[in-house]
């Protein structure tokens, strides 16, 4: 039976541009979908903008528009960029949209009427001067916990501690700069408190990856909390009905946005979407989504979907997050690189496959190494891949005329057969998302058709007397290869599966496959893919750089950077001479458990061995740190925190965030040395 199948991606904000880390994801979803297709199935991938919520408000604001107008621009930048990375959803809509107000409501309605919203009065910090409350993040203070400055209102980025905004020590609004007062606002509860029950038999129902489920688990262990899913005005979104100024956290509209764009689809072309939607429907939904926003669809969704008369998702499908060079992507290193940026520069294809190649069924990060992504793609596609077809296809246009052979040589049958009976093990892989695996399996067919073009050598036979028949074979036989590998590529690499099309002069299809392409002709060949170059990958960096300073300076920040902290009081040199710098290598670096931002670190500074707290997580992997030498200040005071003793900090410089670089001594300093 044909396979009803609806995909979702992860709704992209509409206040900035698509970059290689949505992408991942994007990607990820495209190939599966394509697959799927490929594969006879029927697959839909209703896509939209997430285009509600306060950084969306204000940042319209900030540009002097609309943001109506703000969310137009980005959707329009966003469809160019799905176009040109070759992504195939069947609709791109935007939360902002008729349909998804209409289904917001009803479920909403629905949801109210089974006594499932509670109505609470809550303490909440009020710009007077913008007259409006603000959100966790437009609001720092010092930590309640640690009494550090210049934290956000949910955590502290140097102990961990969360909190409530309420809790901040001296709080100032980002917005305008002021102290905010404390106000009491009525807010709107969806009770998730009564579904722990529901969401801990369906987390565990095999819909999730285990690593998933348990991490949920812990959530659930500790008891839900009701979900406050309004928000006040301004904000831009949908207000809640029969509430005046109150309006739908962006959270609450955002996945209903899948129902809408499924909606807006239906209505075009047709079919009703609640055949899908219903509780009893024998479709299949799956939600591709990355791993930080898994709370957001495996627990509110689901139980808004359950109470609201939807079907639940037949599964959700995490990935990862995306470092380049093993760290966080970051503007400054040049590694934040926008889809345009990249197509610039590069074809889409090449990140298609060195995604490809690297994904699995995980939710472990993925790493983009730029020189391996340059040796991969180089290798496997035009060395081994490629390589195929323009070995065979010389001598099939000058000497036999475009025509393949009119049989495909009996005694390599069984070889074709076997070659094709990969699709099982491809097949399985490609369903299970072990993109990586698929990838390896197709190269290994590669491998397998190029030793026997070595083996066959037609450039030899070619000059011998009689074997002409023998090379028209030979290159038959490895057109079919390069047919059937091209096949199995077709959801990864659609631009190149066409042009193997047009000169294979035939459509790439698992059931045509099952007879070899023969007593046809092809077209002359055209080179299919070039080599990617280390400099066009310098180009993306340095534009992505550029890009980066041209923002700083528009935003009035390249010469005299409001953003930097001001140069503290003067110190006389004695002061100085107090602080003991040394050269310090770091010999381990771990996370902690329970602290987002922080790395355990192991320094040695030659006389002995340190454990170092430091707040960078957000901008290193562990793993790349290690055997790194850094400078460390030695003889501040050790400092007891939540979880150890922290004896000494590590330099660092940077705002924060992905922004942040551990310094560097120059090759020759050793532990131990002090830094003078
Ligand atoms: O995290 C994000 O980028 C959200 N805009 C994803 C929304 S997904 C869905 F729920 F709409
Ligand atoms: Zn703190």
């Amino acid at each position: 039976m044909t396979r009803q199948i609806l995909v979702t991606a992860a709704l992209p904000y509409a206040n900035g541009p698509l970059h290689i880390g949505h992408l991942l994801e994007h990607i990820q979803t495209d190939i599966w979908v394509r697959y799927q297709r490929l594969a006879g199935n029927r697959c839909t991938w209703v896509w939209a903008d997430d285009a509600h919520g306060t950084p969306i408000m204000l940042k319209a604001q900030a540009e002097g528009i609309s943001p109506e107008a703000l969310i137009e621009r980005v959707k329009a930048s966003h469809e160019a960029d799905i176009a040109d990375f070759l992504l195939t959803p069947d609709v791109f809509h935007t939360t902002h949209s008729e349909e998804n107000k209409e289904l917001a409501e009803l479920i909403y309605n629905r949801l109210n009427e089974a006594g499932h919203i509670v109505k609470r009065t809550i303490k909440q910090l009020y710009d007077e001067q913008e007259s409006m409350f603000l959100p966790d993040r437009y609001v720092k203070g010092e930590c309640p916990n640690c009494g550090n400055a210049d934290q956000y209102g949910d955590n502290c980025e140097i102990c961990s501690a969360t909190y409530d905004a309420t809790e901040l020590k001296n709080p100032i609004s980002q917005v305008s700069g002021k102290a905010p007062v404390m106000k009491d606002s009525e807010q709107y509860f969806f009770a998730l408190s009564q579904f722990g029950d529901m969401l801990k038999k369906w987390t565990t129902s095999g819909t999730l990856q285990t690593e998933v489920a348990n991490k949920l688990k812990e959530w659930l262990d500790s008891g839900l909390q009701d979900w406050d899913i309004s928000r006040n005005a301004p904000y831009f979104g949908f207000e809640i009905p029969n509430a005046p100024g109150k309006y739908f956290y962006v959270w609450l509209d955002a996945p209903i946005g899948y129902i809408a764009a499924h909606k807006h689809l239906g209505d075009k072309n047709g079919f009703d979407f609640m055949d899908t939607w219903k509780p009893d429907s024998d479709h299949e939904v799956y939600h591709f989504i990355g791993k930080d926003i898994a709370n957001f669809h495996c627990l509110f969704w689901p139980a808004m979907l359950e109470n609201a008369g939807f079907r639940k998702p037949s599964g959700v499908f995490c990935h990862g997050f995306l470092t380049v060079d093993g760290a966080k992507m970051s503007k400054s290193r040049g590694t934040s690189i926008t889809a345009r940026t990249w197509l610039d520069h590069m074809s889409p294809e090449y990140l298609r496959y060195y995604y490809a190649a690297k994904l699995s069924s995980s939710v472990t990060d993925l790493n983009l190494n730029l020189e391996d992504f340059v040796t991969r793609v180089n290798s496997d596609l035009v060395g081994k891949v490629v390589n195929i077809a323009s070995r065979c296809a010389g001598f099939i246009t000058k000497k036999f005329d475009g025509q393949l052979s009119e049989q495909y040589p009996t005694q390599l049958q069984a070889h074709y057969d076997q070659m094709i009976s990969a699709q099982q093990v491809i097949s399985d892989y490609y369903e299970q998302r072990e993109f990586g695996k698929a990838m390896r399996e197709i190269m290994l067919l590669a491998e397998h058709a190029n030793t026997y073009i070595n083996d066959a050598e037609p450039w030899v036979k070619i000059k011998q007397e009689g074997e002409q028949q023998t090379v028209q074979d030979i290159c038959t036989v490895g057109l079919n290869y390069f047919r059937i590998i091209m096949t199995f590529l077709s959801p990864v690499l659609p631009e190149l599966a066409k042009k193997t099309e047009d000169f294979l002069n035939t459509t790439l299809t698992l059931e045509a496959l099952q007879q070899p392409l023969v007593n046809h002709g092809i077209k002359a060949y055209k080179p299919m893919m070039m080599r990617v170059e280390e400099k066009q990958v310098q180009a993306v960096l340095d534009a992505t750089m550029a890009e980066d300073a041209a923002n700083k300076a528009a935003a009035g920040t390249a010469t005299s950077d409001t953003s930097l902290e001001p140069i503290m009081d003067t110190i006389d040199i004695d002061d100085f001479a107090k602080l003991d710098f040394r050269i310090a290598k770091i010999v381990d670096a771990q996370p902690v458990e329970g602290a987002d931002k922080l790395l355990q670190l192991t320094l040695d500074i030659g006389l002995e061995q340190r454990n170092v707290f430091a707040g960078i997580k957000s901008a290193y992997e562990p793993a790349d740190l290690i055997g790194r030498h850094t400078v460390m200040i030695a003889n501040l005071k050790p400092r007891k925190m939540r979880f150890g003793l922290s004896e000494g900090m590590v330099l660092a410089a940077g705002p924060g965030g992905s922004e942040l670089f551990v310094l560097s001594p120059d090759d020759g300093a050793t532990p131990g040395m002090r830094v003078k």
